[in-house]
């Protein structure tokens, strides 16, 4: 399978990089500029990334490019094109202002093939603090802005390019165009990395790898391990068994509605009730971490009896996805990566089981595309991200069986009517937390002193940073009066305006 290579110098961009050139329907893959993998056949081109260091610092990443430089197409953007300059006799000195921010490019060699059929002028997006001051003789300068003489230029006699600003930003006006340049026209990419190619390749790939054996995966409602079933389902049909296990800390409904659907869907589920087992070990626990310890430890002996229960079991299914992979790779180290619960720890190791990750090389969205061309239902294609210990962490302070139902109740009016108004799709998760503390309120001729719930809502592409969604207000009364009446014990509602970071999504 033919596909570009991207060298990551620890660049906030990287992913995007990696993002815009798959939407070019091109493979690629993010590896650590220190692993540089073979170079075989396959690779057509390669792109180095941008970086928060400084060419100038002693130590800064400087890889050697020998393999690569002048044998096959390759594209430095900002750090990887100040990198081009400095370690080939050209100068990067700090740029007088830090050049951030929007930016003209006016093209000067408009037959240059990278910047081919870009406008004279277009907006491009800069992020850097240093600047090249001075090229190599070999290099020619193919595109400039007011205050980046050298905002574009090529090596003379070689297929390598180097820009300082970032086509794969949203402001970059035309970067599309210039990366579609880069990956089509001149190292050749045919764009035939689709759903449907993705789809097809891996069910082959899954039949090879797996023969007749048994694997087994744990479905948890969410998008990633339902795509990673119905893709397995496809290849190896009811040899998967998948387990779905209701914690009692599910949405409500949540559990039934779910394994309905994956029914459905024809997968080989088994649902498992172990609602009394959670609640009862999380009675009395009011430390979060410590929450999320015994859910996830329950979790993994639930799930492990039941795996334990198929006979010759060979394999472990997980909805690894692709940001998870490069995390753990990447250029300075993990980063903050989403909490995950769902790892069924110790399994592997103890049964003998190889481990199967079928989504490993795809970003969510793409996850999201396979599974539409899965055929899987929208309603769970389109499903916010829900937290691993579930509503445990929504419940601040203890968990009792009443607290579980108030919440759910909530929750349920909230997520109906953000769908009826049709603002499910426009926020990325929302979700009720149940408060510790009760307030006094009047209701007839009564004064009550009951529970206050907040309401959440963000936006987000990745969890690592979101911003709180501006519900209308008129949504917000209707929602207020309706958990308020509706729902017994409750007589206050409050909406979340924070931001994350300071705060996070979730409140524990
Ligand atoms: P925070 O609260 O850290 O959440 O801003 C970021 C994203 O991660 C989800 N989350 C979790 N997911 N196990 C999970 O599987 C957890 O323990 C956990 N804690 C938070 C959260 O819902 C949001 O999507």
């Amino acid at each position: 399978m033919e596909k570009i290579l991207i060298l990551d110098f620890g660049s906030q961009y990287t992913q995007l990089i990696a993002r815009r050139v798959r939407e070019l329907n091109v493979y690629c893959e993010i590896h650590p500029f220190h692993k540089i993998p073979s170079l075989d056949d396959s690779v057509r081109g390669v792109i180095l990334s941008g970086s928060p260091c400084s060419v100038r610092d002693a130590g800064a990443p400087n890889p050697d490019l020998s393999a690569i430089k002048g044998r096959l197409p390759l594209l430095g953007v900002c750090y990887g094109a100040q990198l081009l300059a400095a370690a080939y006799g050209g100068e990067v000195s700090p740029a007088p202002s830090r050049e951030y921010g929007r930016a003209m490019l006016t093209v000067g060699d408009a037959s240059d093939s990278l910047i081919q059929g870009l406008p004279k002028t277009t907006q491009v997006w800069m992020s850097h603090g240093d600047t090249i001051t001075r090229v190599p003789d070999n290099y020619r300068l193919i595109a400039g802005t007011e205050d980046v003489r050298v905002a574009a230029f090529r090596i003379v006699g070689e297929q390598t390019w180097g820009i300082q600003f970032h086509p794969e930003v949203y402001h970059s006006t035309d970067g599309t165009q210039l990366l579609r340049n880069f990956v089509v026209n001149i190292c050749g990419c045919s764009q035939t990395w689709t759903s449907e190619s993705f789809v097809e390749s891996t069910v082959r790939e899954l039949r090879v790898k797996i023969g007749d054996d048994k694997v087994v995966l744990g479905l948890s409602g969410g998008v990633d391990s339902s795509v990673a079933a119905v893709l397995l389902h496809k290849a190896i049909g009811r040899n998967l068994y998948c387990i779905f296990v209701d914690s009692g800390l599910l949405r409500k409904n949540e559990f039934e509605d779910v394994l309905a659907s994956y029914k459905d869907m024809g997968l080989n589920v088994k649902g498992v009730k172990a609602d009394a087992k959670f609640l009862g070990d999380l009675s009395g626990v009011t430390d979060p971490e410590k929450k999320r310890k015994i859910v996830g430890r329950d979790f993994v002996e639930v799930f492990n009896e039941e795996a334990q229960q198929i006979k010759d079991v060979r394999w472990l299914a997980q909805g690894t996805i692709y940001p998870d992979v490069i995390e753990s790779s990447s250029v300075n180290g993990p980063s903050a990566t989403i909490k995950s619960h769902h790892n069924v720890g110790g399994l592997p190791e103890k049964m003998h089981l190889k481990i199967v990750e079928p989504l490993r090389l795809l970003f969510k969205d793409e996850v999201r595309r396979v599974g539409r061309s899965l055929g899987i239902s929208e309603q769970l294609i389109g499903r916010h991200p829900f937290p691993g210990p579930g509503l445990a962490i929504r419940i601040l302070g203890d968990i009792t069986p009443e607290k579980v139902d108030i919440l759910q109740q909530v929750d349920k009016i909230y997520i109906d009517s953000l769908r009826s108004a049709g603002l499910y799709d426009k926020v990325w998760q929302a979700g009720a937390i149940l408060l510790p503390v009760r307030s006094v309120g009047v209701m007839g001729d009564e004064r009550t002193y009951e529970n206050c719930v907040a309401l959440r809502a963000v936006t987000s592409t990745d969890g690592m940073t979101a911003d709180w969604v501006h519900l209308p207000y008129e949504f917000l009364a209707d929602v207020s009066n309706e958990i308020i009446n509706r729902v017994r014990g409750v007589n206050r509602v409050v909406y979340d305006i924070s931001s994350k970071p300071p705060a996070t999504i979730e409140w524990e």
